[in-house]
């Protein structure tokens, strides 16, 4: 590991505004400020948002300091990314956000049911192939709404034409109510103060010429989850960091079919 990583590191264990909690320490114990992080940490009863898949958590923190009237919690499982957003934090005082570096997988250890009122998934890699790690996939429906209050709000910001489709299709079979959805947000004349926030992997899709997606939908409880039936064109462009894809590579939106 490089120096400059351990450094990360070694900052992110001295921030107090940093949760660390890998699989391995949550069978040892149990996360003691599940159902308080209100009372715990924030030293008030705001409602609480999550960034899952934060990165460097520019929505964490850009949505603090536009909302100091709610909290916010980044999460990703990489510290050396989250450590930007917490560096930010620390710098300018940002007293409503805080990180969890853990697995998305084990949401409902760490938030009591109805804890969280709203999630943004900023992002995210599609997993075109293995639907079970998609973000919007009925899996994590699942374990969303065992933490999101009953009209809990969900956000998605893509690039990826698939991950998009996906969700809207997901949307639609399990009947949530929809909010908004652009396939163009920056031509759509929706775009606001909030949506305008740029996270690091979005700056370089717009460089990339990329439409960026988004929608807003109601986490409505559900007792039973539908996947959507649909045979969706998987994105032809190779992501960043994304596993390599049959297909041509290209910067374009082309798709290819499965
Ligand atoms: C493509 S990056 C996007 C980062 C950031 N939201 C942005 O837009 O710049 C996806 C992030 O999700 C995190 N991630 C993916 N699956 C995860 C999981 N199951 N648990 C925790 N983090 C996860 C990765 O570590 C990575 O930082």
């Amino acid at each position: 590991m490089g120096k400059n990583k351990l450094k990360k590191f070694d900052d992110l264990q001295g921030y107090p505004h940093v949760f660390q909690y890998p699989f391995a320490l949550l069978k040892e114990r149990e996360f003691e400020m599940r159902g308080k992080w209100g009372e715990s940490f924030f030293k008030n009863s705001n409602p609480i948002v999550l960034e899952l898949g934060c990165g460097k958590g520019e929505y964490a923190v850009g949505l603090a300091k536009r909302f100091p009237q709610k909290n916010f919690i980044g999460i990703d499982i990489k510290g050396a990314r989250m450590w930007s957003g917490a560096k930010q934090a620390l710098e300018e005082g940002i007293p409503n956000v805080a990180f969890l570096r853990t697995h998305i997988e084990l949401i409902d250890r760490f938030f009591a049911p109805g804890e969280v009122s709203e999630i943004w998934i900023t992002f995210p890699d599609p997993q075109m192939k293995k639907v079970r790690k998609r973000l919007t996939s009925t899996r994590f429906m699942q374990l969303y709404q065992q933490i999101l209050t009953p009209d809990g709000l969900i956000h998605l910001k893509s690039d990826s034409p698939f991950m998009y489709t996906y969700t809207c299709e997901m949307v639609k079979a399990n009947g949530y109510p929809v909010q908004v959805a652009t396939d163009d947000l920056y031509h759509s004349g929706i775009a606001d103060d909030i949506l305008e926030i740029k996270t690091f992997y979005e700056q370089q899709w717009l460089e990339r010429g990329m439409t960026i997606k988004y929608i807003r939908f109601v986490c409505q409880p559900r007792e039973q989850f539908v996947e959507p039936d649909v045979d969706i064109p998987y994105d032809s462009y190779r992501s960043f960091n994304r596993g390599k894809r049959s297909g041509k590579q290209s910067s374009q939106e082309d798709t290819t079919s499965k």
